[in-house]
């Protein structure tokens, strides 16, 4: 199922969630921003594309979509990209180099559809000016989020995730522990190289997204969070490095797994 949530005056959300083993439920979400040129951000998993699609209709007619930012190419974000395309000839991809590299790979995305984007590039459209930014998490090289001047939403992708017993529809409903803890397992799942990073250039990239005053920051696996629970988000990534290592269970726990469930 996915849900639509109304999150600020022009921004929707389409959101489900998926279990990760026996960790708990991650969020993956989309937005959709409406106005004079209409923008999807990211169109949801592969293995839901009919149901995004039948949610998408609910919330904006596709023929009106004008843009679709592609955070980065993972399958809980490709999902309706092509559907999309097939379905409105005038919908461009906003996506960095290596997403096109990237999509090539399976289904490359025609050039005069590409809109292309580096970190700190600007998109003025109609009546918002969308910045891109490299979010301070990722686990694709593609990845590039944005901040947008309008509703000052900071579009995070999957950074400022987290992993949780139910993802609620607001993230600053969740208690300080349970946001932090959940935020640095899915970061460590996620972005395992945070464990290796230097401590002080990890505390400057967040300073970046400080420093950009976010009135909402719009994760690709979180609720919607206000920019009250900014320092929360940053504090619980500062501490990943200083965190375990995430592991995933090997083939021997994995049979211990199965009999204990035949059991
Ligand atoms: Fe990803
Ligand atoms: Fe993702």
């Amino acid at each position: 199922m996915i849900k639509k949530i109304h999150t600020a005056a022009d921004i929707d959300v389409l959101t489900t969630s998926i279990p990760l083993a026996h960790f708990g439920h991650v969020a993956i979400n989309a937005f959709v921003l409406h106005g004079r040129e209409p923008v999807l951000v990211d169109t949801g998993m592969v293995q839901q594309r009919d149901l995004f699609m039948s949610a998408l209709r609910e919330v904006i007619d596709p023929a009106e979509l004008r843009w679709i930012w592609l955070t980065h190419t993972d399958f809980d974000h490709i999902g309706a990209l092509q559907a999309l395309l097939d379905e409105n000839p005038k919908i461009r991809v906003i996506t960095s180099f290596l997403g096109v590299g990237i999509m090539s790979l399976a289904a490359p995305l025609p050039m005069d559809r590409v809109y292309l984007v580096s970190p700190g590039d600007k998109l003025t459209l109609a009546d918002r000016t969308l910045t891109a930014f490299r979010p301070p998490a990722f686990d694709n090289p593609s990845t590039l989020g944005f901040h947008d001047d309008k509703s000052r939403a900071l579009f995070s992708s999957d950074a400022f995730g987290a992993c949780l017993p139910s993802p609620p529809e607001r993230a600053e409903d969740l208690a300080e522990d349970e946001l932090r803890e959940g935020q640095v397992f899915w970061a460590s799942v996620d972005s395992p190289w945070l464990h290796k990073v230097d401590r002080g250039i990890l505390a400057r990239e967040l300073d970046v997204v400080r420093r950009m005053e976010p009135a909402l920051v719009l994760s690709s696996h979180l609720a919607p969070a206000s920019g009250r629970t900014l320092e929360r988000l940053l504090s619980a990534l500062e501490s990943v490095p200083a965190a375990p290592p995430f592991v995933g269970p090997n083939q021997a726990a994995l049979e211990a797994m199965m009999q204990a469930a035949a059991a």
